[in-house]
């Protein structure tokens, strides 16, 4: 039986925020977010780890948002490569969708690569729906997803609220930038 458990990363000291770094650059490459950037994230917003038998396996990062205070922006979302394809993103996910809930929030919204399918499988399939495409949401031909999730609609995120550990599978692709 896998041990996967989910937690705050709460008041991190440096080693853990390079320690997060080296895993956004995995996941985001030269987008990743350093270790400032996630002091902040840290400390304004929450960052989610999840770890895997008790090895860090992904994380997400979250940041109220200005003009929507009920809304949590997606900053950061991933599952290391070695633990892809196995249901944790779905788990994180669901964990994440209920801290939200529990807090009294809105939902949560994000972007997304259109090129990334395994994404947006995973976000359709835990009922996020896509608001438009942003054309050069992050610069001259970063057009991205924008894809909302409500905590008024949770009955519809059955997938996620059910997922479990299911058997291996493919690992997705790696991204060579953020989403
Ligand atoms: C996207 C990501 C978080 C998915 O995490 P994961 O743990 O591999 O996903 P899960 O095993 O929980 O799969 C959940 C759903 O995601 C979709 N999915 C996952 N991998 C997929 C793939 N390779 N191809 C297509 N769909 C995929 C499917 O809809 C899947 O549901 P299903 O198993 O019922 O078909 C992960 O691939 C990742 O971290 N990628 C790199 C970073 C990234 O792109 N982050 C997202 C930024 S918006």
């Amino acid at each position: 039986m896998t041990g996967a458990t989910i937690e705050r990363v709460v008041d991190p000291d440096p080693s853990v925020l390079a320690e997060l770094g080296r895993y956004d650059a995995e996941a985001f490459g030269q987008t990743g977010l350093r270790s400032f950037d996630l002091g902040v994230v840290a400390h304004v917003g929450a960052i989610y780890l999840l770890r895997v038998d008790g090895v860090a396996a992904g994380s997400c990062q979250l940041l109220r948002m200005f003009d929507e205070p009920g809304m949590f922006w997606v900053f950061g979302f991933y599952v290391r490569p070695a633990w892809q394809g196995r249901g944790f993103g779905r788990r994180l996910l669901s964990y994440v969708a209920e801290q939200v809930r529990q807090a009294g929030g809105a939902g949560l919204r994000m972007s997304v690569s259109p090129a990334n399918r395994a994404a947006i499988g995973l976000y359709e399939g835990f009922g996020f729906e896509t608001l438009r495409l942003a054309a050069d949401f992050y610069g001259p031909g970063e057009d991205r997803y924008l894809m909302e999730w409500r905590t008024s609609s949770a009955g519809r995120h059955s997938a996620g609220a059910a997922a479990g550990l299911t058997g291996p599978e493919a690992p997705g692709d790696r991204r060579a930038g953020r989403d």
